[in-house]
């Protein structure tokens, strides 16, 4: 549904109609969130928070119409617990350093899963190197779900923060993040979830979840790309200190003594992506106007007809097979490499994703070179996923 909206999917790659099923690397964006984009560079743009003149004042609304929208959004109590970053990357690494400093000490634990992305690990891997702290990791079971009992006996009176995704990006599994973060509240322990890939897919809300920290990125919700979210209670964000320093995010400056501003702008140092905001705006316009509810339900049918599809074709190995997904399902060939395939695809016009999908450590469970992964929006169609099982047919014929 939808796909009159976004023309680069009638773009044609290599002589075919393009398929675009890499979603969750990025999604298109619809012609409205283009346009507004356009017509705010074209009509008010001018730096917010910064000036009385009438432009400085119209994109300030804007930038805080945004934030509001964010915050009805995924459920926040205020929009004071929507921290603008530049991705769900820089929320990420701005929450371990804040957090870091503010509540890790020597001996400490952070704990996080085997299925997360690159993102998820590595900023709690510096924060451990800076502080001492000690990585530990949820081990999966062999159907490549999270170990629930291992990850309770993982949470101790040493554990500051459990950081988990909601959603696989590899394998699309949904994981029990509700139940996750009340095992940890029950020991006093805060828990972050990466919703990159959820909040694109699933009605997420950060009240029902109780999450003391949520990250997402407005480009795999078609919105622009170099921005994202940080949510935080804020109960917690008031605690944090700032994790960079500059313009707009200090209540008052001198040689003596700096003191920082509210929030959630103690975070947002800098000139931040005002034009980005708006064109997030229009793109969480777009989703309700859509149907949260409708897309949801319509891409957990289209998630089941990929794998059903690609199942069905012989030597083809599926990752977290019959797990319920979101958006994702990523596959391999017995005997073939998953670059060679996903090349082959592209010359058809067929667009996945191929190799470690920036989650090594789970691939390397796998034991494969990588995968291929296809990931659905609410523009793609059963005719999308056609294409792709006669492309991955063909492909497989020429390779083997
Ligand atoms: N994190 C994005 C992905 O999984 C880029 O492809």
């Amino acid at each position: 549904m939808y796909e009159q909206d976004f023309d680069i999917l009638r773009e044609q790659v290599h002589g075919h109609r393009l398929v675009y099923l890499d979603n969750a690397a990025t999604t298109q964006k619809p012609k409205v969130v283009l346009d507004a984009m356009t017509e705010a560079y074209t009509t008010w743009n001018a730096n917010i928070h910064r000036g009385v003149h009438h432009l400085s004042q119209v994109a300030t609304q804007h930038h805080e119409q945004a934030r509001q929208r964010v915050a009805d959004f995924i459920g926040a109590k205020s929009s004071k617990e929507i921290v603008f970053t530049k991705g769900t990357t820089d929320s990420i690494n701005m929450l371990a350093f804040s957090l870091g400093e503010a509540m890790v000490k020597e001996g400490d634990e952070i704990v996080v899963s085997y299925m997360e992305h690159h993102s998820n690990i590595v900023p709690w891997q510096m924060l451990c190197d800076r502080k001492k702290a000690v990585l530990k990791v949820i081990p999966l079971r062999e159907d490549l779900t999270l170990d629930m009992e291992a990850y309770k006996a993982l949470l101790t009176d040493k554990t500051r923060l459990v950081s988990v995704a909601h959603v696989s990006n590899v394998l699309g599994v949904i994981n029990p993040v509700k139940e996750m973060i009340a095992l940890a509240h029950a020991r006093g322990i805060l828990v972050a979830v990466d919703a990159a890939q959820s909040v694109p897919h699933l009605r997420v809300d950060v009240q029902d979840l109780d999450c003391d920290f949520l990250s997402f990125s407005a480009h795999k919700i078609y919105g622009p790309t170099g921005l994202g979210v940080l949510y935080g209670k804020e109960e917690w964000l008031d605690q944090l200190p700032p994790a960079e320093g500059g313009g707009e995010m200090i209540e008052h400056v001198s040689f003596d003594k700096t003191t920082y501003n509210t929030l959630p702008y103690k975070f947002e140092a800098g000139t931040p992506d005002f034009i980005g905001s708006f064109g997030l705006q229009k793109a969480l316009d777009y989703v309700e106007m859509a149907g949260r509810d409708k897309i949801e339900k319509y891409e957990a049918e289209l998630t089941v007809y990929l794998e059903n599809q690609l199942a069905s074709i012989p030597n083809v190995i599926i990752y977290a097979a019959g797990q319920r997904k979101a958006g994702v399902v990523s596959f391999n060939v017995e005997h073939l490499h998953p670059f060679d395939v996903g090349t082959l695809l592209d010359q058809q016009g067929v667009a996945v994703r191929t190799g470690h999908h920036c989650a090594e450590p789970l691939i390397d469970k796998l034991q494969v070179p990588g995968t291929l992964r296809a990931s659905v929006a609410m523009y793609n169609t059963k005719e999308d996923i056609d294409a792709l099982v006669a492309a991955l047919k063909k492909a497989i014929m020429m390779l083997s």
